[in-house]
């Protein structure tokens, strides 16, 4: 295969971010759909992309061909139909975090892969395809720091969109340090509590926050996770990682420092999309080259299930201000 013709399905923030990547900077790939129901974001995402054909449903595409895999970027809810209708069809996906917004949902999904018999999904937890936090998971494997005792995260977003609802500050923003905590632990979430910081006046009325996450893993590593989703000034995700003998940050504000007319300071970002862009070009370029070769790695389904489990806990633990135990499913064969 010279040139692996993928569908982006949804223009939003997240999918005209990745048709711009694939089209500018990822090698081997190009966007041959954009699927999405506004024409407006639809057309706008192609104008710079040549000879990607749009349409408003994936069933539309697919009907008239001209697809190797498709890479989903609309909105959590809509996750599982669009994934029923790739693995229908036998195409590898690549799906955005969250798998969907629920466990049974995520399950469903689940059950439909395990159904075919092999992987085709791969799920956009791309912390893990972040530089530092690979350095911090081999840290922590390696234990030359000694065992990790735990983590501190904290996860600060300048505003959100209006469609963002309480119940998304776990189900959206949690869920990285959710999957990422679990990644770099090896060790399921537990348990979860959820506080809340006094709350934000310039927050959007239907949100309580900022909150504190306590993650327990079942290896018994406590996780604190600051979610802040109003904060203005920029886009920080940031851990301290406590260990034995030392301890190791990381996500800090990289770049230069300047000191001038008795100030200093330098750059913050203002998005995901900067702070994450190497780790999401390194994330869908290993994606297409697996994909070239037959084969699916990366987050799988199950990973996004077992996020969706402790997203249910976490938002009843941040509803009832109780610590929540964390209820799951046995793995499926495909998954073991
Ligand atoms: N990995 C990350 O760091 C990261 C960051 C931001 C968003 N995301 C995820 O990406 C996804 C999209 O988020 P966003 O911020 O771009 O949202 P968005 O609201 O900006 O864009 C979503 C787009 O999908 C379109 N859409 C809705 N239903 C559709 C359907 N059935 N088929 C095709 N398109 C449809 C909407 O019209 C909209 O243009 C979400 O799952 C979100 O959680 C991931």
């Amino acid at each position: 295969m010279s040139e692996l013709k993928v569908a982006v399905v949804g223009a939003g923030m997240m999918g005209a971010d990745h048709v711009k990547r694939i089209t500018q900077r990822i090698k081997g790939a190009q966007v041959s759909w954009i699927i999405e129901p506004d024409l407006a974001r639809a057309q706008a995402a192609a104008i710079d992309t040549p000879g990607a054909k749009v349409a408003a449903t994936l069933d539309e595409a697919i009907n008239k061909g001209d697809i190797d895999a498709v890479l989903i970027a609309s909105p959590g809810q809509f996750h599982e139909a669009g994934m029923m209708t790739t693995l229908k069809a036998g195409l590898p996906t690549l799906c955005e975090k969250p798998l969907t917004p629920d466990p049974e949902s995520a399950l469903r999904v689940v059950e439909a892969e395990q159904a075919l018999g092999k992987r085709f999904i791969q799920v956009g937890f791309m912390r893990r395809y972040d530089k530092e936090y690979m350095e911090l998971h081999d840290l922590i494997a390696a234990k030359s720091m000694g065992e990790l005792l735990g983590l501190r995260c904290q996860h600060r977003n300048p505003s959100v969109q209006d469609s963002y609802t309480n119940s998304m500050l776990i189900t959206d923003s949690v869920v990285h340090e959710i999957d990422i905590v679990r990644y770099l632990t090896g060790s399921v979430i537990k348990a979860i509590e959820v506080k809340h910081f006094r709350r934000n006046s310039t927050a959007p009325e239907r949100l309580n926050e900022p909150i504190l996450a306590l993650l327990e893993t079942e290896s018994g590593i406590l996780a604190d996770v600051e979610m802040n989703v109003s904060v203005k000034f920029g886009y920080q995700v940031k851990t301290e990682a406590l260990f034995e003998n030392g301890i190791m940050e990381i996500g800090r504000t990289s770049g230069s420092t300047k000191w001038q007319n008795g100030k200093f300071g330098g750059e913050e970002h203002l998005s995901y999309t900067t702070r994450f862009n190497d780790a999401y070009d390194f994330e869908i370029q290993q994606w297409v080259n697996s994909t070239k070769l037959g084969q699916v790695h990366g987050p799988s389904v199950w990973d996004g299930y077992l996020v969706a489990a402790a997203c249910k806990a976490g938002v009843e633990a941040m509803e009832t201000g109780k610590r929540v135990d964390v209820k799951y499913e046995k793995a499926l064969p495909l998954y073991k």
